[in-house]
């Protein structure tokens, strides 16, 4: 349990996810927003949903919903945002102006202790954070949504990140009882989304050539591979899938695999309103656009159910 001073800039739906989980685990968080209106807000909704959580037994950390909340304040100050803080998590929107502009400010306002870490999904750390004095304090720490139930966050130093800076987040994580992982360079997508968008291209590929539709396509993920890939990652699969382990396994298969990787062909526009449409269509078949807001809260009480038999399986 830390009393250490957190930071959060940005109270949209990232920056209370991670006030949330830094409460859960005893920080004092300090949450800032440009907007008065967004901070009322959201601290409003904060109380009611850890409240939410604690009633259905699913809220993190030893202390109860009212002492997480009672961790949290907020403020309209960048001043006093920075002051003894220990680390800075910054959630606003992702434009890269903004990104850019923010930086340039907590640059003349940071305190030398004091690590940033960006939750941004997309801009490289470099983008934002180039020809500032206090740059080897700032990276990229990327969460996925939702953060509260999914562990994994990427740290992605710029070239100029120290590496204390990259181990102390990483250490931070951990004692959230979040997962990270560490890159050792940054790279455009992450690891996450580089990953997301070679499934992404290759289901789009597959429905666009007619051979499965949305729900079938859908459904080799969610009744297939990802069942295995919610336990285990892409490598120890493999291992487990070859009487003598990963080697034997890209022995047997990996001439196969050349072969079928050969035939993929080019990256698809996805924004090409024909196809768009139709998967459009058939996803909306699915699930409503009305019933997301359901169909999302449905996923995530599954979550943490599945979130709680990882532990086990751990
Ligand atoms: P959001 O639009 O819900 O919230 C952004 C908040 O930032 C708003 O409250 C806004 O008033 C505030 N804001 C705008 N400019 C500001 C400034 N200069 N200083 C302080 N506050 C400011 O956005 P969301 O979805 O929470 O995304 C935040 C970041 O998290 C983005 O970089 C996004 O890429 C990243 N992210 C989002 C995920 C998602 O699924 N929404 C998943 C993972 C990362």
């Amino acid at each position: 349990m830390s009393s250490q001073k957190i930071g959060i800039v940005g109270s949209g739906l990232i920056g209370r996810a991670w006030a949330m989980l830094f409460a859960a685990a005893g920080y004092r968080v300090c949450l800032y927003d440009i907007l008065e209106s967004q901070i009322v807000t959201a601290l409003a909704e904060l109380g009611q949903e850890l409240r939410n959580l604690e009633n259905k037994g699913t809220l993190r950390g030893e202390l109860k919903a009212a002492e997480q909340l009672a961790l949290i304040s907020t403020t309209t100050e960048l001043e006093q945002l920075v002051v003894d803080a220990a680390y800075i998590q910054e959630c606003i929107p992702e434009r890269v102006e903004l990104k850019v502009n923010l930086y340039a400010q907590l640059d003349k306002v940071l305190q030398p202790q004091t690590i940033v870490g960006s939750s941004t999904s997309t801009f490289l750390p470099s983008r934002f954070t180039a020809g500032l004095k206090q740059k080897a304090q700032m990276l990229v720490a990327h969460p996925l949504n939702p953060p509260y139930f999914i562990p994994l966050v990427e740290i992605v130093p710029a070239p100029w990140t120290s590496d204390q800076a990259v181990q102390q987040t990483y250490d931070l994580m951990v004692s959230l009882g979040q997962r990270p992982v560490k890159l050792n360079r940054e790279i455009e997508g992450f690891a996450t989304n580089r990953i997301q968008y070679a499934i992404l291209n290759e289901v789009w590929r597959l429905v666009a050539a007619g051979i499965l539709n949305v729900l079938d396509v859908d459904r080799v993920l969610s009744q297939g591979l990802g069942l295995r890939y919610a336990l285990l990652g892409a490598l120890e699969t493999a291992h487990l899938n070859a009487p003598g382990g990963v080697a034997d396994y890209f022995q047997r298969f990996g001439g196969e695999m050349a072969k079928v990787s050969a035939t993929y062909g080019p990256t698809p526009d996805v924004r090409d309103s024909e196809m768009l449409a139709k998967i459009a269509q058939q996803c909306e078949e699915i699930v409503p656009l009305q019933g997301l807001p359901q169909r999302r809260a449905t996923r995530d009480a599954f979550l943490t159910k599945l979130a709680a038999l990882k532990r086990q399986f751990e």
